[in-house]
C-alpha cells in the first residue's frame, strides 16, 4: 500500500484526551523510549472516523527524546501501521521518514554499531542495506532525504529512498508494517505519539 497521510485526522479535543490518558498512567522505559499500552485510548479512538478500532491488534504510546533507528514493525498478523502524533515539546515538529524499502521477515531494527535491546523488535547491528531488504537503490541516500537523517553518517542510509512526513499533532500516517521507517533528527525536546498496528 502507499502511504496515507491525513492532515487533520484528530480534533484538538481528541488529541488532548489522548495526552491526558498518557499523563495519568504508569509507564515503563526501554533503552531508547518510554512506552505505554494504549488500551485506555481505544475508547477515545472509537470516536475517530479515520480509525477502524475493530482492526486494532496492538496499540501503545511512545515518547522519544532521541531519534529512532530504521526498522520494520511486521509481526505475524500485524500488517499495517498507524502513527498518530500527539505532542511535540519545545521545538520544531520532527518528521517520520518512510522508506520505499521493505523487510518481509519479522520486525527488525538496524542500530549501526550500537548494541540496543528491544522488548519486541529484533535489534541487529549494521545498516539495512547489508540485509535482505527489498527495493534497494544501490545508491547513496538522496540529499533531500539525508538532511532529515543526519543524526547518522550518510553511509548508514545507503540504498534507501523515501519521503519525510511531518510529525504534526492531530495528523495520521498509515503504511505497510513491512516498510522501513525512522525518525528524523530531532529539533525538539521530546515527542509523544500513539502507534497502532492493524491486523490483516
Ligand atoms: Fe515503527
Amino acid at each position: 500500500m502507499t502511504v496515507k497521510y491525513l492532515d487533520n485526522a484528530l480534533s484538538h479535543d481528541i488529541v488532548n484526551e489522548l495526552i491526558d490518558i498518557y499523563n495519568n498512567a504508569d509507564d515503563y522505559d526501554t533503552d531508547t523510549m518510554k512506552k505505554l499500552s494504549g488500551e485506555d485510548a481505544m475508547s477515545v479512538l472509537k470516536n475517530v472516523d479515520a480509525i477502524d478500532t475493530d482492526r486494532i491488534n496492538v496499540i501503545h504510546y511512545y515518547k522519544h527524546k532521541l531519534p529512532y533507528y530504521p526498522h520494520s514493525d511486521y509481526h505475524y498478523i500485524e500488517k499495517e501501521n498507524i502513527v498518530l502524533p500527539l505532542q511535540v515539546t519545545n521545538g520544531e515538529n520532527p518528521y517520520l521518514i518512510i522508506f520505499d524499502q521493505y523487510y518481509y521477515e519479522d520486525a527488525c531494527t538496524w542500530t549501526g554499531d550500537m548494541d540496543i535491546k528491544f522488548k519486541i523488535n529484533t535489534g541487529v547491528n549494521g545498516r539495512p542495506y547489508d540485509f535482505d531488504i527489498d527495493n534497494k537503490t544501490h545508491k547513496p541516500v538522496p540529499n533531500y532525504l539525508y538532511r532529515f537523517l543526519d543524526w547518522q553518517p550518510k553511509d548508514f542510509w545507503y540504498g534507501l529512498s523515501g519521503e519525510p512526513y511531518e510529525f504534526k499533532p492531530g495528523s495520521m500516517m498509515q503504511f505497510d508494517s513491512q516498510r522501513l521507517h525512522a525518525t528524523s533528527t530531532l529539533k525538539c525536546e521530546e515527542k509523544l505519539g500513539l502507534t497502532i498496528r492493524y491486523k490483516i
